[in-house]
């Protein structure tokens, strides 16, 4: 089955089943700190989101690293946190320490957040889309995203990000009614802004369940596999073709389980994963996604040549897609990188 909207894309192929001799290859946070252009344009836009709300700038944002390193796909440049900001919650970044969001505490507080998320806070950054696509390469593809419902909560709980998950954790354990309405609110919004996405240009979208890893398995199951099945239903039921990337971080050995369960097309793998494991139990399922170690990349030498062929080594016999294990680190040189597309490349 190929996708009908850019047949000549190696990324889609690839989601789509097919075994390429090159793989396709893209970073997580590919568009950020690292790159003198971004950070000249963030600068300029004064903080991360308004950045992230502009438009223009996201845009221009998005293609930096496709002008310069010519990667198979785009990623949209924006947050997973959009969301919950979109569903009521103050949200603003800490420089040099990271999201705050007003913290929800109680019934209450949940009662000030919409069902629905406000299309007009999100307007901009389905606009951005529209913007990317209209520019970029047809070979190149664009991927849209969200974060997953449990790691969109433990945020929200929160206020913002915990070592533990501490907060959201004693929150489904003291209140389980008010945790699922949390989860349920962030399911409805995100099939809504996914949707959106894809309605404007996305050829892929990605689902990043980052603390996926520190649940225990009925936990997983009732707070990562559930909601994000539901996510998935809620945007095929609209979207039956689009292809769906779940990427949830840590899980390890409930990853075969959450592929099936969640009906996930690809999967993307963190870097600390048994890589036979992954190959015999993960790619035999669906295709795979990852997974070179970001250290591994920052520190680069003959290290990360190794490292490189040891991914191609294990995944490149099926379906992949080269990517980090999880987002590049803000200190990578910049050399590291285009060491590793030609090592990819060759
Ligand atoms: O991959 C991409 O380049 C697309 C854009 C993207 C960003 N964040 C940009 C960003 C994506 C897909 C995300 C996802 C995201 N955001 C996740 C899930 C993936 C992961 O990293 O685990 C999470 C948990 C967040 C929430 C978030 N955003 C945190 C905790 C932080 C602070 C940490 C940090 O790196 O500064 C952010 C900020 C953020 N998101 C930056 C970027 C480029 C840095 C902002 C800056 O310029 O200062």
């Amino acid at each position: 089955m190929s996708p009908p909207t850019q047949p000549e894309s190696v990324f889609l192929r690839a989601l789509s089943g097919e075994t390429l001799a090159t793989p396709p290859i893209w970073m997580m946070r590919q568009a950020g700190r690292y790159l003198p252009e971004y950070r000249a344009l963030r600068a300029k836009a004064g903080s991360f989101l308004s950045l992230c709300y502009n438009p223009e700038m996201a845009a221009e944002v998005t293609l930096q690293p496709i002008r310069r390193f010519g990667f198979d796909a785009a990623i949209l440049f924006s947050d997973i946190l959009v969301v919950p900001q979109a569903l009521g919650q103050k949200l603003w970044f800490v420089e040099g320490e990271g999201p705050r969001l007003e913290p929800v505490g109680d019934m209450a507080r949940l009662g000030e957040i919409d069902g629905q998320a406000d299309a007009h806070i999100l307007a901009p950054i389905i606009e951005t889309v529209r913007l990317v696509r209209a520019s970029l390469p047809r070979e190149t593809a664009l991927i849209g995203f969200c974060g997953a419902p449990w790691t969109v909560a433990t945020y929200m709980v929160a206020g913002r990000g915990t070592s533990d998950q501490g907060p959201a954790k004693a929150l489904f354990t003291s209140n389980r009614v008010l945790f699922q309405m949390i989860i349920d609110r962030i399911v409805a919004a995100s099939i809504d802004y996914l949707c959106a996405q894809i309605e404007a240009g996305v050829d892929a979208v990605q689902i990043f369940d980052s603390w996926a890893g520190s649940l225990g398995a009925d936990d997983f199951e009732r707070w990562c596999v559930e909601p994000t099945q539901r996510l998935v239903e809620g945007v095929r039921a609209r979207h039956p073709r689009i292809p769906i990337i779940g990427f949830p971080r840590g899980a390890g050995r409930l990853i075969p389980h959450y592929v099936g369960a969640t009906g996930v097309d690809v999967v993307g793998l963190e870097t600390d994963i048994d890589r036979t494991f992954a190959r015999d139990e993960i790619q035999s399922l669906v295709p795979v996604q990852g997974n070179l170690d970001p250290l591994v990349l920052r520190a680069g030498g003959p290290e990360l040549e190794r490292e490189v062929e040891a991914v191609r080594a294990a995944f490149g016999g099926g379906p992949f897609v080269f990517n980090l294990g999880h987002g590049i680190l803000p200190d990578t040189p910049i050399a590291h990188v285009e060491r590793l597309l030609a090592a990819v490349r060759r």
